[in-house]
C-alpha cells in the first residue's frame, strides 16, 4: 500500500475487500487515548470534514482507538497495530506515542487527501482491509534546523513538525543560535534579539558567491512562540532538542554584548551579526563572566524546554578556532589558572562546565563530536557530524551517540550533479544515496551499537533563503531517511531502494503535493527552484559512501 516509511508487517487481504466510511463515522477513544483522539478529531476531520462524535458506551467506532501497554515489553513503547475489517478500523498502540504513529499510518492509508486541511467535495473515504504490525528501529529518529543562518518563522516551524510527524520523526533539533542571528529571546539579555536577531544584508550564495541581499533578514521566537512549538511537538510526540552554540559561532551575541568577546585582541564594540558564511573567528572569551553570562541563558532556557520533553539541550562546541585564544593575554592567564592543556584544554574546560552545569539539572549535555576532544561527564552524549569516527570513539567510551555524518545526512549538500541545482554545495547525496545510508558502522559490537541512539538528518540554511528552498533540499530525501531510521533495513547495498521509488512514484509524492511541500521533482528543479547565476560550491568527484 505503498506506506512511508515500510512497516514491520503488513498483511493486506487477499480478496481485496475494503472497509467504507460512511458520511458520519463515530470515534471510540480507549482509556488514556484522550490525547491522540483530539488530534484525530482535529487533524482527520479537518481533512474529511468528519466531526467524528464518540461512539456509544462499550459500541466500536468506525475509528477505535486503544491503548495495550504490555505490547511495549516486546516491541518497545513505540510500537502500533493497525486492524482494518468489515467492522472499521482499530488502532493500538503500546503507548500515546505508538498510537500516534498508528495515526500516521492510518492517513496514509487513506490517501493522500487524508492530508488535506478540507475535503475536496463529494470525496468518500474507504480503507483496504488489513493487519499491521510496527515498531521503530531507533528511539532517535531526528532532524535538525538550522534556524539561525536563515530566520524560519514560527508557523514555518510548526509546519515541520507535522512534516517530521507524518514521516515517524521524533526529534526536531533547532539550532537557535550562530554567528548570523541569535533567535531565542532571552529576558534578562534583551538584547540578544534586540541587536542579535537581524543583519543588515545576506551573502547570496555559497561564501565563495560576490553577491550580496542588500536586505535585512532577521527575527526570533519569543518565549511564548518557543513554549508553543515545544507543547505542539509534545502532542505530536516530538521533542525538541534546543541548542545554544558555545563557545564558537557566537558573533551574534558578542555583536549584541562586546564583553563576551575576547576584548583585548579585537575591538568587539564595532562587530554586527555576521553577514558572511564559514567559520568565525570571534568566540567567547573563556573567562568566568562568559560563563555566568550563559549560565543566564541556560536557565531560561530550561524553563522553555521542560526535562520531559527533552532531557537533552545541545551546547553546540564545534568549529572554535582558537587564535583569539592564542592572542589573548586573558585566555592565556586561564590557561594557567586552570591548569588546562592549552587553547584545546580551554574549549574542554568551557564545554565541561556546562556539562556539570546541567547534569546537577537533571539534564543531559549533547554537543557536536569536537566535545570529545576533552573527555566528556558520564551523561553526555555526542551528535556525530565529522563522519563516524567520533561516533564510534564516543560510543566506545560509553557515551550515547546520535549519527549525522555530514557527507551522508548533511541535506544542504546538492541532490544531483546537474547545473540546475539551486547554489549546489558539498557532495552529490541522491535520494538513493540517503536510502542507503546506515547508522551504525559495520563492526561496531551489539554492545556498542546500544549506544547509538539513531540518527538526524541535518538542515543548515545558509544557501537556503526562504521555506521553499528548505522544502527543496530537505525532500524527497528526508522520507527516504525516516524509511532508515524507522524501518528494519537490510546492509546499505541490499535495500529495495526500487520498492522505495515505486512507493514514492505511487503515493508519497502525492502525500507531499497534499502537504504543500515544495520537494525537488524526480526530473529535476522547476524553473522557480533554479537559482540561476547564484555560486555554491560543489565538491567533485567523491563516491557516495554506503
Ligand atoms: C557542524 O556542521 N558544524 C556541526
Amino acid at each position: 500500500m505503498d506506506l512511508i516509511p515500510v512497516p514491520r508487517v503488513a498483511r493486506f487481504d487477499e480478496g481485496g475487500r475494503r472497509y467504507a466510511f460512511g458520511p458520519d463515522p463515530v470515534l471510540a477513544a480507549g482509556p488514556g487515548t484522550e490525547g491522540v483522539a483530539r488530534l484525530v478529531r482535529r487533524e482527520l476531520g479537518a481533512a474529511t470534514g468528519w466531526s467524528l462524535p464518540p461512539a456509544g458506551p462499550g459500541a466500536a467506532g468506525d475509528v477505535t482507538l486503544r491503548l495495550a501497554p504490555e505490547d511495549g515489553e516486546r516491541l518497545g513503547s513505540e510500537a502500533y497495530g493497525i486492524t482494518v475489517d468489515a467492522t472499521g478500523v482499530e488502532l493500538v498502540g503500546a503507548s500515546e506515542a505508538g498510537l500516534f504513529w498508528a495515526f500516521q499510518t492510518l492517513r496514509q492509508l487513506l490517501g493522500p487527501d487524508a492530508y488535506r486541511k478540507a475535503p475536496p467535495p463529494g470525496r468518500v473515504w474507504s480503507l483496504p482491509c488489513v493487519r499491521i504490525a510496527d515498531s521503530p528501529r531507533f528511539g532517535w529518529r531526528g532532524l535538525m534546523l538550522d534556524v539561525a543562518r536563515h530566520f524560519m518563522p514560527k508557523d514555518g516551524v510548526l509546519r515541520y513538525i507535522d512534516l517530521i510527524a507524518a514521516h515517524k520523526l521524533n526529534v526536531l533539533h533547532l539550532h537557535l543560535t550562530d554567528d548570523q542571528g541569535w533567535r531565542v529571546e532571552i529576558k534578562r539579555y534583551p538584547k540578544l534579539t534586540e541587536v542579535g536577531a537581524w543583519r543588515a544584508r545576506s551573502r547570496w550564495g555559497h561564501r565563495a558567491s560576490p553577491l550580496w541581499k542588500e536586505t535585512p533578514h532577521g527575527g526570533f521566537y519569543t518565549q511564548d512562540d518557543i513554549r508553543e512549538i515545544v507543547a505542539y511537538a509534545a502532542e505530536r510526540h516530538v521533542r525538541v532538542v534546543p541548542e545554544i552554540d558555545v563557545p564558537g559561532h557566537s558573533q551574534a551575541a558578542i555583536a549584541a554584548y562586546p564583553e563576551l568577546g575576547n576584548t583585548d585582541v579585537v575591538d568587539t564594540s564595532a562587530l554586527a551579526v555576521w553577514d558572511d558564511w564559514g567559520i568565525n573567528e570571534n568566540v567567547l572569551a573563556p573567562t568566568e563572566a562568559v560563563v555566568r553570562f550563559y549560565e543566564g541563558v541556560f536557565e531560561e532556557l530550561l524553563e522553555l524546554f521542560p526535562v520531559e520533553v527533552s532531557p537533552f539541550v545541545h551546547v553546540g562546541g564545534d568549529e572554535c578556532p582558537k587564535e583569539q585564544w592564542r592572542a589573548s593575554a586573558i585566555a592565556q592567564e586561564r590557561i594557567r589558572e586552570l591548569g588546562v592543556d592549552g587553547e584545546d584544554g580551554l574549549q574542554s574546560w568551557f564545554i565541561r562546565h556546562f556539562d556539570g552545569w546541567l547534569a546537577k539539572r537533571g539534564r543531559r549535555l549533547i554537543g557536536w563530536d569536537e566535545i570529545l576532544e576533552g573527555g566528556l561527564a558520564d551523561g553526555a552524549a555526542v551528535s556525530s557530524w565529522r563522519g563516524y569516527a567520533g561516533g564510534i570513539a564516543a560510543a566506545e567510551a560509553g557515551h550515547d551517540v546520535v549519527m549525522c555524518p555530514q557527507e551522508q545526512v548533511y541535506l544542504d549538500h546538492r541532490q544531483a550533479g546537474g547545473e540546475d541545482e539551486p547554489m549546489p554545495i558539498g557532495y552529490v547525496r541522491t535520494l538513493e544515496d540517503v536510502y542507503r545510508f546506515e547508522p551504525v558502522p559495520p563492526k561496531m559490537s551489539e554492545e556498542v551499537a546500544a549506544r547509538v541512539l539513531g540518527a538526524q538528518a541535518n538542515v543548515w540554511t545558509e544557501v537556503m533563503e526562504d521555506r521553499g528552498r528548505v522544502d527543496y533540499q530537505t525532500f524527497p530525501r528526508l522520507a527516504a531517511f525516516a524509511e532508515v531510521v524507522w524501518s528494519r533495513q537490510p546492509a546499505p547495498e541490499e535495500r529495495d531502494f526500487a520498492s522505495f521509488e515505486r512507493r514514492m512514484a505511487a503515493a508519497h509524492y502525492a502525500r507531499l503535493d497534499a502537504l504543500g511541500v515544495d520537494y525537488r521533482p524526480p526530473g529535476g528543479p522547476l524553473p522557480w527552484q533554479r537559482r540561476p547565476g547564484v555560486l555554491g560550491r560543489p565538491i567533485e568527484g567523491e563516491p557516495p559512501i554506503a
